[in-house]
């Protein structure tokens, strides 16, 4: 169970690709007419649209990786629109703190339940013993680079795996996908969807979002009992295999990074080895199992890719039409219901 499996945090969606059909804009990818700063990139895709009205409205696939990692390849045609436009949007308002708290309270179990009443026993012993291994070996993951910056591993594990027993069973899996050593190294710079809302508020843009948090976190909820049993399972039998030895951490953040720097954007919307299906699917599962994994996956897609790219789409064209006068930014990239407060430590 890649963590691309059930979370599509990294995975671009490009929401208003059908809504101009008939309408008054083209949508369309922009000409890098910059020189580029690597290479490689020459030919390659800015991930930046342009759609044509006056003033243009710009819609720019974000990453939801330290901005560090990505930053210098942004072609400068992208950073030039983020400057020139008035008004920047993004899925979730992730300055607000509304938007914080109520990522953190739909996570919980409801009634004051304790994962320990809701997991069967042996489960969650797995669980406990496997937090309990992350918990011991965080503050040998982090860079003397983290420790400059005053981050502790306790502070580190409470502010990732806080409060854990009190979590839904889907988000603890998220979680535990999230506490690998490479994903703790990142920790600490801001994403670069955050780092671009913050930069927005400097600059003293309007900023908004175009998701309400229950409408990424609802659906991650949606999951069945057995469905959330399964992958919780799965996820778990893949780190203990990690923590083994036995298995190579079986997806890459820095194949997405390497493929986002590159502008390679079939490889990072397209390619379900990196983004949505790889190992979770797997052909060893015996065939229940692969049908569970299979309706899992077509859930998620259903749910968090296809239904909200409709959603987000038809929010950029109302922002658009409602405000004929003002140039958009808009920065979208990932689900941050998914994500939010899994991958930012906040600082
Ligand atoms: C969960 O959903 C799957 C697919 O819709 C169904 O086959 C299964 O019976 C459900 N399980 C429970 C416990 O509701
Ligand atoms: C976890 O998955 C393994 C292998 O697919 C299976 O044998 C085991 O029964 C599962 N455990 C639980 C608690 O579902
Ligand atoms: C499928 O699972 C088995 C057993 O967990 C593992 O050895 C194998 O590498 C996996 N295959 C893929 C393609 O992920």
């Amino acid at each position: 169970l890649s963590p691309w499996a059930l979370c599509p945090t990294s995975v671009w969606l490009p929401p208003v690709l059908a809504l101009c059909q008939g309408g008054p804009c083209t949508l369309c990818p922009s000409v890098t007419d910059q020189p580029l700063l690597s290479p490689q990139q020459g030919e390659l895709n800015s991930f930046l649209w342009t759609i044509r009205r006056n003033p243009p409205a710009y819609l720019f696939g974000t990453i939801h990786v330290p901005y560090t990692r990505v930053w210098d390849f942004i072609p400068d045609n992208s950073k030039a629109a983020f400057h020139a436009s008035s008004s920047v949007y993004f899925e979730l308002d992730l300055t607000d703190p509304y938007t914080i708290s109520g990522l953190a309270s739909c996570q919980m179990l409801p009634h004051g339940e304790n994962l320990q009443d809701v997991l069967p026993r042996e489960l969650y012993r797995r669980l406990k013993r496997h937090l309990d291994y992350i918990k011991l070996m965080l503050p040998h993951w982090m860079t003397p680079d983290q420790r400059g910056k005053g981050l502790y591993a306790d502070y580190l594990f409470n502010a990732i795996a806080g409060n854990w027993e009190r979590k839904r069973p889907v988000w603890v899996m998220l979680m535990v996908n999230s506490l690998t050593e490479t994903d703790i190294r990142s920790r600490g710079v801001p994403v670069l969807d955050l780092y671009l809302a913050q930069e927005a508020e400097r600059m003293k843009k309007t900023t908004g979002a175009v998701e309400r948090v229950e409408e990424q976190c609802h659906p991650l909820n949606g999951l069945n009992f057995s469905q959330v049993l399964f992958a919780l399972n799965q996820t778990l039998l893949q780190h203990e295999s990690l923590r083994a030895g036995s298995l190579q951490a079986p997806y890459t953040t820095e194949d997405l990074i390497k493929h986002y720097n590159c502008g390679d954007l079939n490889a990072v919307i397209f390619n379900h080895d990196t983004s949505q299906v790889p190992n979770f699917i797997n052909t060893t599962l015996p065939p229940h199992e692969q049908v569970t994994a299979q309706e899992i996956d077509s859930y998620f897609r259903q749910e968090l890719i296809y239904k909200r790219n409709e959603r987000m789409g038809k929010r950029v064209m109302t922002l658009l039409r409602e405000n004929a006068d003002k140039s958009f930014f808009f920065a979208f990239g990932h689900s941050q219901g998914v994500s939010g407060l899994l991958c930012f430590v906040p600082c």
